[in-house]
């Protein structure tokens, strides 16, 4: 992703904090390691600045800064030669970092009191960008610092404006749309190799290791979520990550898994029938499940709503007589997050979605889910998962029994 790409994506939230929130200074977070594995930074950093590897650092958007490339201020944890022995070398502030994160200001964390007590005394406004927490949360780091400063410096207001960068992040650039393009290139590869391998007497977990091997292959540095490999009964549980029981002659397996790529997600689930071939009654689901499907990709459309996507599907699956056996909504949005951000509009040209209904059976031990990415563009819904094989005639033949 170019670094020109984030520095517009900055410049137009300090518009919009200028002309929307008369001037109010934003302080976002990239949040600290706290033992995940790999670290990642809070999707609203990543989205502005396309860091990752530095857990601690904010941003501070100032709009009434006279000067303009002091209008984002990127602050860094100090370095520590000792930790870093440790943990990995860091860059010191120079201009090889500014031109490789595209900021003209990077300062250590202690400016950041005195930068921040300076925009607030301009500004006396301050505007929190994440969705409020519920009273039994913990405070957030930056109102946590936003009460302390309107403390010290009276007439200061808060305010928030939650749904300006799920409204940013809802409509993808082309480059990032090229990014879940090729994660789900990566998807494909190895959905394309389970299919090859599966039979009966695999375990599930082996079928999962196909697809980690193919990922790493295709240069996925991790998994977009945690994969969903059901056999049998276990296709009918909706978060089974047991991933470790036996493939079994006559069932179904269902794989939900994506690959992640440059931080975006691909999410795709298919589901296989372990012998190669469907029987008639899984069948017969199937096309239901396919044609629910369908109906839903073609709801997506500029001017809809998710809960448009939702009700073509539910319709198919409705009138066929399986309401009851498809408890899940239909789809989410797919970006730096695989539940990515979802402002209160309806959906724009540039949004990327998941569709992705169900019906799940488990008496006939039948659990059937299949889930695609679809673009939505001027010109309709655009599949980007479309070649990972999805048809009874295309799942049978990828499996060549
Ligand atoms: N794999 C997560 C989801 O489908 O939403
Ligand atoms: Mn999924
Ligand atoms: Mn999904």
């Amino acid at each position: 992703m170019p670094a020109a790409e984030y520095a517009s994506r900055r410049e137009r939230v300090l518009a919009e904090l200028k002309s929307k929130q008369k001037g109010a200074v934003a302080l976002l977070f990239a949040g600290d390691a706290r033992g995940e594995d790999p670290y990642r930074p809070h999707p609203h950093f990543e989205y502005l600045t396309g860091i990752d590897d530095e857990p601690g650092a904010m941003l501070l958007l100032d709009p009434n800064e006279p000067v303009a490339s002091r209008r984002a201020v990127l602050f860094l944890r100090p370095l520590d030669p000792e930790v870093e022995r440790w943990d990995g070398l860091r860059e010191g502030i120079g201009s090889s970092l500014r031109t490789r994160y595209g900021i003209a200001t990077i300062m250590r964390h202690r400016y950041l009191g005195r930068t921040l007590s300076t925009a607030t005394v301009r500004a006396k406004r301050l505007c929190c960008l994440h969705p409020p927490a519920h009273f039994d949360q913990p405070l957030s780091p930056d109102l946590d610092l936003f009460r302390k400063l309107a403390e010290r410096i009276p007439g200061t207001e808060i305010v928030a404006d939650a749904d300006l960068l799920p409204r940013m992040r809802a409509a993808k650039s082309p480059a990032e749309v090229a990014m879940i393009r090729h994660a789900a290139s990566i998807t494909r590869a190895g959905f394309l190799a389970a299919m090859r391998s599966i039979r009966a007497g695999l375990d599930e977990y082996q079928v999962e290791s196909t697809l980690d091997g193919a990922y790493r292959a295709g240069n996925s540095r991790r998994h977009a979520f945690r994969p969903i490999v059901g056999a049998g009964i276990n296709a009918t549980v909706l978060h089974y990550h047991g991933n470790c029981e036996p493939l079994e002659s006559g069932d179904l397996v269902l794989i939900d898994s994506g690959a992640e790529f440059g931080g975006y997600a691909s999410d795709v689930t298919r589901t296989l029938p372990i012998d190669g071939r469907f029987t008639k009654r899984q069948r017969e689901i199937y096309e239901i499940v396919l044609k629910a499907l369908d109906a839903g990709i073609k709801a997506c459309r500029p001017g809809k709503r998710l809960s448009d996507v939702d009700a073509a599907a539910r319709k198919v699956v409705t009138a066929a007589g399986y309401g009851d056996c498809f408890p899940h909504g239909t789809g989410h949005h797919l970006g730096l997050e695989v539940h990515d951000a979802t402002p209160d509009e309806p959906l724009r040209v540039g949004a990327v979605l998941t569709v992705e209904p169900g019906i799940y059976l488990p008496d006939e031990r039948i659990g059937i889910r299949i889930e695609d990415d679809i673009e939505v563009t001027a010109k309709g819904p655009r599949n980007l998962t479309r070649d990972v094989p999805r048809t009874v005639a295309e799942i049978e033949r990828a499996m060549g029994r």
